[in-house]
């Protein structure tokens, strides 16, 4: 665009902006006076962050279906492990499981769960249900932002369409929409949310102006402005699919030199004193972003007949890690002279990533389920694991204590309550003979010609 067209694009643009603003008396503005309230729709470990950041300025409603969460959240508790009570205080939230609820709401950003079925297809039923409970309090005015993962166009074709069917008011007319991917990093406490740079981006120019200036009262690391609604979806999808596809060919080249017994994480080491060398390396993809968002994409591309083959087969290769590891692990133990089916493992840790306490699609639990099938004995410690929860997900129960006489140790997950974990330590559990699988290879290297110790790593 040449530079008297984006100046005549800005004047129409601005125009359009405060023609809107004045007509819906500035809804940010009215937000920041507390004349507006601002709604959080499912309270997990993205919506509740953002519930209380909000609340810190805001009048806020926390709404979620799960009332024994919401009782927890009214007692300062966050159940999904990551706030702790005095993040609650002093702020102006209001948390409930009645959606009736949500008709005081001015703004409602949800933010509820968008995984995947058995058959890895997207189930959409969370989103539409909210959709569908937005859409019965929506008012003229209101501004409803999607903060879950969805593949492009999921807003437009599905969200928007119900939004309207339920409320009767048209989008851009009565009420607006915006879309702003959430990037938290569960367990990481240097990357909290507003140190994050945060993606908006509305159904119109004013949705967009509203929904920038509403979160950058909150974000700290600045704001990115998408073109539209798609390319915010986009761009959310195509972060955690880029890491997907990227561990995966880590995997496969530690499939490889797993074979041709050279060490992975060294031949990495190697590579990467170039300057363009990506830091990736091989391990276990679970959880619900990394594992389930490309199965968005793949979905979206089938409907309009497209395959997509590098997607595809890093999700098969990532997703066949846990069985895997557990072939490997057999066949290191048989040069020791002894069979999987007659060692007792230790694993250390079981959660989908290190110092959280979620279970959900975690592939180190999978990989303990093989191995429970396979050994003799297979101990599990999770210091941030639910003992009842693991055992309801993967029929598994954890073990309490580390005890001694292991043949294998599988460092599955390096929570930081593992950092003792060294030689000295694996001296005083072991068998005779021991092999260490260490995926992120935490442990130095064992020192010495010791034939009685096998050490390996992803
Ligand atoms: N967890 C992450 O690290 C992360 C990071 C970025 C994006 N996301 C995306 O954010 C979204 C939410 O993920 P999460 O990890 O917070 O999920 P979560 O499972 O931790 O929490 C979701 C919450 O929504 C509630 N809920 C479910 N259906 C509801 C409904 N119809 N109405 C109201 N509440 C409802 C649940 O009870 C639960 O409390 C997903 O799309 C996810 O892909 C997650």
């Amino acid at each position: 665009m040449n530079t008297q067209l984006a100046t005549l694009e800005n004047h129409r643009r601005d125009t359009i902006v405060s023609n809107l603003e004045s007509q819906h008396a500035n809804i940010y503005e009215k937000l920041v006076k507390k004349e507006a309230t601002i709604a959080l729709v499912g309270l997990g470990y993205v919506g509740l962050p953002i519930a209380l950041e909000f609340a810190k300025s805001f009048k806020v409603i926390g709404f979620d279906i799960n009332k024994s969460r919401v009782d927890l959240m009214n007692q300062g508790i966050d159940p999904s492990g990551e706030l702790a009570t005095k993040d609650f205080e002093d702020k102006d939230i209001f948390f409930t499981a009645t959606a009736e609820t949500l008709d005081k709401a001015d703004v409602i950003v949800v933010a509820v769960p968008t995984p995947v079925g058995e058959d890895k297809i997207p189930n959409l039923t969370p989103l539409t249900k909210a959709c569908q409970a937005v859409g019965v309090s929506l008012g003229k005015g209101n501004i409803v932002i999607f903060e879950s993962t969805v593949y492009p166009g999921c807003t437009e074709e599905i969200c928007i369409p119900i939004l309207e069917e339920v409320s009767g008011l048209r989008c851009n007319t009565d009420f607006w929409v915006g879309y702003s991917p959430e990037r938290i990093n569960p367990g990481d406490k240097v990357h909290t949310l507003t140190k994050i740079t945060k993606i908006v981006s509305g159904s119109d120019a004013y949705a967009e102006e509203e929904i920038f200036k509403i979160y950058d009262h909150i974000i700290e690391a600045g704001i990115h402005r998408a073109e539209s609604i798609k390319v915010a979806e986009a761009a959310k999808i195509v972060e955690n699919t880029q890491r997907d596809v990227n561990i995966a060919l880590m995997n496969e080249l530690s499939k490889l030199f797993g074979e041709l017994d050279i060490n992975t994480q060294e031949v990495l080491k190697a590579a990467g004193t170039k300057w363009n060398f990506l830091n990736f390396y091989p391990g276990l993809v679970g959880g619900h972003c990394i594992g389930v968002d490309p199965y968005y994409l793949i979905h979206k591309a089938g409907e309009i007949g497209m395959n997509l083959d590098v997607i595809h087969a890093s999700r098969t290769i990532n997703d066949d890690m846990p069985a895997l590891v557990v072939k490997q692990l057999a066949k290191v133990l048989a040069t020791q002279g002894k069979s999987l089916k007659n060692s007792k493992v230790l694993v250390l840790g079981t959660t989908f990533k290190e110092n959280v306490t979620d279970l959900r699609n975690s592939k180190a639990a999978e990989m303990c389920q093989i191995l429970n099938m396979e050994a003799k004995q297979v101990d599990i410690i999770d210091p941030h694991a639910d003992a009842t929860e693991f055992t309801n997900y993967y029929k598994l129960h954890l073990t309490e204590k580390i005890d001694s006489n292991y043949d294998a140790i599988v460092y599955a997950v390096n929570h930081k309550e593992f950092e003792h974990i060294n030689w000295e330590f694996i001296q005083t559990i072991r068998n005779e003979k021991i092999t260490v699988y260490d995926f992120k290879k935490l442990l130095d290297s064992p020192t010495g010609n010791n034939t009685n110790t096998k050490y390996i790593t992803l």
